[in-house]
């Protein structure tokens, strides 16, 4: 059985739409893989309610418990890895997990460590892609599917999805139409990644 370990920290609708293609799309079945947990920084992340209600074990593992420790980001991510390798992860999905990672964190995914991103790589790193698209006046924006290294919103480019940018367009609306593309393509990634 292959495992796939889920990090969120909000809504966790790139979660859902794994979860639910690996289901309807019986992909999960055909790869004889699972999401075995589904893993938040923060205990009121909506997404946790969503995973216990499709049986999946979740976890929350508090970054601001670590605030005292004297390195308080290595302290929670080790504490972050022991949690996921309790899973035996094949692949490790960042769905909007809002914390800067540490080299050590990545090294000991490398080549199993995904993340999505809601903009056309290597445009706009890090936040407020969408506002910023918009301030540039870009005509497309999108969101990008990529390997995670130590560099924010950097590692190879595995998938992009393109949108038009409309001319009433807020940060909102189109962060709602590049977020469909996202549902479609990040499961789509898992995918193939587990079959390779
Ligand atoms: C998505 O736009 C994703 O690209 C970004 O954070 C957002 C997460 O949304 N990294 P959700 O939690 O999957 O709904």
């Amino acid at each position: 059985m292959k495992n796939i370990v889920i990090l969120i920290s909000g809504s966790g609708s790139n979660m859902a739409a794994i979860v639910r293609t690996a289901q309807t799309q019986q992909w999960a079945h055909r790869l004889n893989a699972q999401v075995s947990a589904v893993i938040s920084n923060k205990a009121e992340a909506a997404g946790l309610a969503f995973a216990k209600e499709h049986g999946i074990a979740t976890a929350v593992i508090d970054h601001k418990a670590f605030a005292g420790e004297p390195q308080p980001r290595e302290a929670f991510d080790a504490a972050l890895m022991a949690e996921i390798d309790t899973h035996q992860p094949d692949l490790v999905v960042l769905a909007g997990f809002m914390r800067i990672l540490t080299p050590s964190f990545v090294a000991h995914y490398a080549g199993r460590l995904i993340n999505i991103h809601p903009s056309l790589l290597p445009a706009f790193p890090g936040l407020n892609t969408h506002a910023r698209a918009l301030d540039m006046g870009c005509k497309f924006a999108g969101a990008t599917v990529h390997r995670v290294t130590t560099e924010l919103d950097h590692g190879d480019i595995l998938a992009q999805a393109v949108v038009p940018v409309l001319a009433d367009d807020t940060a909102d609306t189109l962060a709602a139409r590049v977020l469909t593309q996202e549902h479609l393509i990040y499961p789509k990634v898992v995918a193939q990644l587990l079959a390779a």
